[in-house]
């Protein structure tokens, strides 16, 4: 079968678990060398990645930081040579009512989950557009259209990633380069598993999804290779939701 992302090079934030994990490796495996870029330990993702015979190095960056993002272009570029595709993954989704987030907390999550997608676009869009090819994919989430509880900040951040999204669209799709985002659902992940939101693995599938089964991180990646892949090249701006059926739009 042929492999979608041959020759391309992919930069996955946030890769050392989850969702960013699920995507690397299925990257991996279309053929695309991978730089795991994560504030955590990616070097057994790595690992993994490696033992199927492709080709990955880990890059420890908070993401969040622009002294750290540009020492990161500068070393992804000498190591790996350029980056074709970018998924903008890591993020934070702490639970907290409205009352209880200090203004701290509020510009924290801003400065994670919307500003390191700013900066990584930044340090990686001038390259996408000599070679007139890019493509930059955001992780949102389907709560943006959701009825949710003390998701205040959080959502607030997932609103801005499809804002971020749209509007960089329309900028860059005359240099070969497409901006979508992916709206995950509920997705178990260690993350996921350690908090509030496992109270609602049993009966949010069977309430809320047309899938009557919670969301793995491998249900992303189907998603994440198509838009990455030369067949979603006149797609842009879009989310494209992946949550089993919860929101239509
Ligand atoms: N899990 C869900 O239910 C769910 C649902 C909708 C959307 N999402 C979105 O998907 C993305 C991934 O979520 P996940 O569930 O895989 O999370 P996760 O916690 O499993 O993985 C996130 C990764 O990001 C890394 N990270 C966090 N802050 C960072 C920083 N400043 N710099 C670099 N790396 C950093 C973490 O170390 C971690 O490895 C997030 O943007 C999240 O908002 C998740």
């Amino acid at each position: 079968m042929t492999k979608k992302l041959m020759n391309r090079v992919a930069i996955i934030t946030g890769a050392a678990s989850g969702i960013g994990q699920a995507i690397a490796l299925r990257y991996a495996r279309e053929g695309a060398d991978i730089a795991i870029v994560d504030i955590a330990d990616g070097t057994s993702v790595c690992a993994d990645i490696h033992r199927l015979g492709c080709k990955a190095e880990y890059f420890k960056c908070d993401v969040s930081n622009e002294a750290e993002v540009s020492h990161l272009a500068k070393n992804v570029i000498d190591r790996l040579g350029r980056c074709d595709i970018l998924v903008n993954n890591a993020g934070i989704y702490p639970l907290a009512p409205f009352e209880e987030i200090s203004f701290k907390d509020w510009k924290r999550i801003f400065e994670i989950n919307v500003d390191s997608q700013f900066l990584m676009t930044k340090a990686f869009l001038a390259g996408m557009k000599e070679r007139r090819w890019g493509r930059v994919i955001n992780l949102t989430s389907t709560v943006f259209w959701l009825k949710i509880e003390q998701y205040t900040h959080y959502v607030s951040t997932k609103a801005a990633n499809i804002g971020f999204t749209r509007a960089l669209s329309a900028e860059v799709g005359s240099f070969g380069i497409t901006v979508n985002a992916i709206a995950p659902g509920l997705v178990k992940t260690r993350t996921s598993e350690n908090s509030p939101l496992a109270g609602m693995f049993d009966v949010l599938p069977n309430t809320m999804q047309s899938i009557h089964r919670l969301e793995e991180p491998e249900d992303l990646t189907g998603a994440a290779v198509f838009l990455a892949s030369d067949d979603a090249a006149f797609i842009t701006g879009q989310t494209l939701a992946v949550d089993g059926g919860m929101v239509r739009h």
